[in-house]
């Protein structure tokens, strides 16, 4: 931003927001209720947004032009801010964004009114457990934030996208938008700081998605009236989980893949007696284990999506072949540490 006289004037160029996908290794639905979970940015697929200032046509319009799994038309779609419904999820994180970084007060190049053109462009799949609302909307807040010459910190950042996951999940933890903007491992407790979690040694995950979309809202909401109905045996469940994403944070630390694939074993036998696995994702967990994966669970809320393993160097090929062939429909391979 430039400064004229005491205007604040907000320099014509385009700025670009990026953000990472995140997939969660341990304590999805106990996070929910107080337990902590961990979680690891994915930086092999990215939220893009790019603001690119108007000339001659007034307002904001969003274009979504490259959402997998959001529209089949790969024109995208092209709409005006004030046409989106009030709780369209792109449209609250660009209001939120100019109200938190001073877009209110600023002098707009064509006047008084911000004339802005906003790209959304994305390579995470959409409702499959990897972040992409998160990761979405942290790349339009950091891309508003740059044009308007402002750098947030992560917390600042995370702080808007969570207003933002409300929209989409409901009652969220906290856990996306936190490993998002902070893009960095993360010990998670709702309501707490955040803790980034070093790893001892580095460790190679292989992500594989069951080809079908899952609603958090709608498997948390399951959770939810499941838990009102048996309360003690959902509270055992997620305390089960909490002691296992405890154990899990010090294996990571340690750099003891061995315990780290036990864990995610438990892990994952916990979230099938949770009632949110599925036919889909233990075939593929199964599948992992037998092509010498060290551990393998679902990620995220389940239902769909993907599951998480954790594979040595000398078999990653193996057990993404098996994937593929057990019927993975996309398989990500990545390194934490
Ligand atoms: O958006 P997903 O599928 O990664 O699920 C989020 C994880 C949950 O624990 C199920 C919900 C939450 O808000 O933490």
């Amino acid at each position: 931003m430039a400064v004229e006289g005491n205007q604040t004037q907000v320099r014509p160029r385009s700025f670009v927001g990026t953000a990472p996908g995140k997939v969660i290794l341990f304590g999805e639905h106990a996070v929910v209720y107080g337990q902590p979970a961990i979680a690891v940015p994915v930086t092999d697929v990215q939220a893009r947004a790019t603001v690119t200032p108007l000339t001659g046509t007034d307002g904001i319009w969003l274009l979504a032009a490259d959402l997998p799994g959001f529209t089949d038309d790969s024109m995208g779609r092209r709409y005006r801010l004030d046409d989106a419904e009030s709780d369209d999820p792109l449209r609250v994180a660009v209001e939120l964004a100019l109200a938190a970084f001073g877009g209110d007060t600023v002098r707009w190049h064509g006047g008084t009114e911000p004339r802005l053109l906003i790209t959304i462009n994305s390579t995470i799949p959409i409702a499959r457990g990897l972040g992409s609302g998160a990761a979405v909307a942290t790349a339009v807040v950091r891309a508003i934030a740059g044009h308007l010459g402002q750098s947030p910190s992560p917390e600042e950042v995370s702080r808007l996208v969570y207003e933002v996951e409300k929209l989409h999940h409901g009652t969220p933890s906290g856990i996306d938008n936190t490993v998002v903007a902070y893009e960095r491992p993360v010990y998670f407790v709702r309501g707490e700081g955040v803790t980034q979690l070093h790893a001892g040694s580095p460790f190679g995950l292989i992500i594989a998605d069951t080809g079908k979309a899952s609603s958090t809202r709608r498997v948390v909401g399951h959770v939810r009236s499941r838990w009102k109905a048996d309360p003690d045996r959902h509270q055992w469940l997620f305390d089960q989980i909490g002691d296992v994403a405890r154990q899990a944070r010090t294996a990571i630390e340690e750099g003891d893949r061995h315990a780290i694939g036990r864990l995610m074993a438990q892990n994952h036998h916990l979230l099938v007696a949770l009632g949110v696995s599925s036919p889909d994702l233990d075939t593929l967990v199964g599948v992992a284990l037998e092509a010498g994966a060290t551990g393998a669970k679902m990620s995220g809320a389940g239902w769909g999506g993907n599951i998480v393993a954790l594979v040595e160097p000398r078999v990653t090929s193996d057990v993404a072949d098996a994937l593929s062939d057990a019927g993975a429909t996309r398989i990500i391979s990545t390194t934490v540490g």
